[in-house]
């Protein structure tokens, strides 16, 4: 059994809050691996990127990590990658890893991703606004690069494969998040890309509001795992078995 903790949407501005720093610190004994589902930062600024290496540094684990939208705010992305780095930190930008936890063998693909909505059943009704237009072909864009790492796994022996992202692949993990705002949220595009590779589990934040557990439209698992959703970092189990037959509680939209 692999066991990856996961945590989003930190949004680290300086000093970070203490439950944060308990949740995170010694990781290493209830985990195999810490990833990171982007948002580490609230303005992507580098004195933030200071606070949250020292922070993950904690974990003593080693760390998979996407940016985030606020991330992606920082204007020296290099200087901001390679202070991650220093803790440890590994910034997936349409990449791969495959990894080793005794003897199962992990394949990760991350990427950010971005909004877009998920038409046809929840479009944006302004379809036709240019932005919207330039965010469909970044959903595309993002969707691509995404495929195409996952079709690079392909060529790797893995016992499981696992997707992290930034933006929902699904509205199924969206929860109490307005609709107007699905657009903003993620795209249906990174959702039809995962349900084409035998993925067992994605892992995404963003969706502050959102539900902690949902599905793609062909069933494969996804965990929002923002820390507001959360309430901290989660630890999946990822065997064989579980993968295939765990049932899920279905989430109710509050009216
Ligand atoms: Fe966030
Ligand atoms: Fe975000």
């Amino acid at each position: 059994m692999v066991r990856i903790a996961a945590v989003g949407d930190l949004h680290i501005k300086g000093e970070p809050p203490a439950d944060l720093v308990a949740a995170i610190t010694d990781l290493d004994e209830t985990a195999d691996l810490l990833v990171v589902a982007g948002d580490i930062t609230n303005g992507g600024r580098l004195i933030e990127a200071e606070a949250a290496a020292e922070l993950l540094a904690l974990s003593r684990l080693p760390i998979l990590a996407v940016m985030g939208n606020h991330d992606r705010r920082c204007l020296r992305r290099k200087a901001f990658y390679s202070i991650l780095a220093r803790a440890g930190v590994d910034m997936l930008d349409g990449e791969i890893r495959v990894m080793s936890f005794g003897s199962e063998t992990v394949g990760f693909a991350g990427i950010g991703g971005s909004g877009g909505g998920f038409w046809p059943d929840a479009g944006p009704d302004a379809v036709h606004s240019r932005a919207l237009q330039r965010l469909r072909v970044k959903a595309r864009l993002e969707a691509t690069r995404l495929d195409q790492a996952l079709q690079s796994l392909e060529s790797h022996e893995v016992d499981h494969t696992v997707v992290i992202t930034h933006f929902a692949p699904t509205i199924n993990t969206l929860g109490v998040e307005p609709e107007a705002k699905y657009w903003m949220l993620g795209n249906i595009e990174l959702g039809r890309t995962i349900d084409r590779f035998p993925v067992d589990l994605v892992l995404h934040g963003h969706a502050h509001l959102g539900n902690p557990i949902g599905r793609t439209p062909n069933g494969v698992l996804v965990r929002n795992v923002a820390q507001s959703v959360t309430g901290g970092v989660v630890v999946h189990e990822l065997d064989r078995e579980s993968a295939a037959t765990a049932t899920w509680p279905a989430f109710e939209r509050s009216a």
